[in-house]
């Protein structure tokens, strides 16, 4: 057996020169110090895409888009398929906790600047990740096609609308038309199994292609420390191998989750009936929905909401170029003010949340 699995490898290697890469991987070392644990976060979140894809394969095999359809099919996966509430619960929570540890992962990253030089396009390409994840979240919540998604994506569109020049265009792009119907569903259906995990896919593999290349970046405490002074792991077995651990505790919360508190279906969407009370997005939106709430009708010569959409705007602009503040001088010599600055977003993110769940 070993003879045979020896021979299918030198063939492999005679037509892809597999050896060096091989090579690469056997000497690949893990830095450690107080800091490590916030290198599995990256881990943690591709092992939940992972489960994202194979549960929605799953239920894309009952899964019928259309105003007609949509919801009974995602009724009968709940009744009727054997274990089918339990792959949708789990696609559900999985895809909230994915979401939370994109945003932890990032922050771990802006925290221990490892967005700095040479991981210029480590931080882009992770940014792209986090717009493309929120896109799967607000594309994938219309599908079920019950009242409060049905609501959510009204309120969700209308405030893309309101974007001054393009707005409107992108309304009805994503609408497929003026208002949210049975169009609008296929479109998102389009956009949640196709077009966003081929592109996922594709910017996910670049990321972890530029993890791989660069090994992970280290403080700069241990940097400056002489090689025999500093700790290592192996990255195989070592590092993959607590990273299995930590995949494993994961899918055991997850699988809690998803069998204790399942994912509810609610009401068949009605177009026709006044949109209830309390609509809300999901809850990594609820801070910019928030704000935009708290925001008064006008402010100067523009509507309050615009103003509030342009501050967003050039915040995801400024957030995405942060690997290039200290290039331009921003906050070269004062660490502790990039310290700051990301402590003042995860409080505004946290306080405004919190206000859109008590209020
Ligand atoms: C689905 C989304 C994402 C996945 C699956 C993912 C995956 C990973 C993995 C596996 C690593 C190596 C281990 C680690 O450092 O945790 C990594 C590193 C990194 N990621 Fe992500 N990531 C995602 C989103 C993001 C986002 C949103 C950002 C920031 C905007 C980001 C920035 C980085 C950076 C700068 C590194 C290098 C860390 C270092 O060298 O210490 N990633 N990512």
């Amino acid at each position: 057996m070993k003879n045979l699995l020896e021979r299918f490898y030198l063939w492999l290697d005679k037509r892809f020169n597999l050896t060096p890469l091989i090579e690469f991987m056997r000497h690949k070392q893990v830095p450690v110090h107080r800091h490590t644990v916030w290198y599995y976060m990256g881990g943690v979140t591709l092992f939940l895409f992972i489960v994202q894809v194979f549960t929605g394969i799953l239920l894309l095999l009952y899964y019928r888009p259309g105003a007609d359809s949509a919801y009974e099919s995602v009724r009968f996966i709940q009744n009727k398929v054997g274990f089918g509430w339990l792959f949708r619960s789990i696609h559900s929570w999985s895809a909230n906790l994915m979401v939370f540890f994109i945003f932890v992962h990032m922050f771990s990253t802006f925290f221990t600047r490892a967005y700095r030089k040479p991981r210029e396009l480590t931080w882009i390409t992770g940014f792209i990740l986090l717009a493309l994840a929120m896109l799967f979240g607000f594309s994938g919540y219309l599908l079920p096609w019950n009242e409060l998604a049905f609501f959510a994506t009204k309120v969700g569109t209308d405030i893309a609308g309101a974007v001054p020049l393009i707005g409107n265009a992108i309304k009805v792009l994503l609408r497929g038309g003026e208002d949210v119907t049975g169009g609008t569903l296929t479109r998102f259906y389009g956009i949640h199994v196709a077009m966003v995990p081929a592109l996922f896919a594709m910017v996910l593999g670049l990321h972890l292609l530029f993890v791989q290349r660069q090994g992970m970046h280290e403080p700069e405490y241990t940097a400056k420390l002489p090689p025999e002074k500093k700790k290592v792991i192996s990255f195989f077995p070592s590092f993959v191998l607590r990273d299995a651990l930590l995949w494993l505790i994961v899918l055991n919360i997850l699988l809690y989750l998803a069998v204790f508190f399942p994912w509810e279906l609610g009401t068949k969407a009605d177009p026709f009936a006044p949109a209830p009370e309390g609509i809300r997005p999901e809850w990594y939106f609820m801070f910019m929905f928030q704000t935009l709430k708290e925001l008064p009708a006008h402010i100067l010569f523009l509507e309050g909401e615009v103003v509030g959409i342009l501050f967003f705007s050039v915040a995801g602009i400024v957030w995405l170029l942060v690997p290039f503040w200290e290039k331009v001088g921003l906050v070269e010599k004062n660490q502790r003010l990039m310290t700051i600055i990301g402590l003042g977003v995860v409080l505004f993110i946290l306080v405004m949340t919190i206000i859109g769940y008590v209020t």
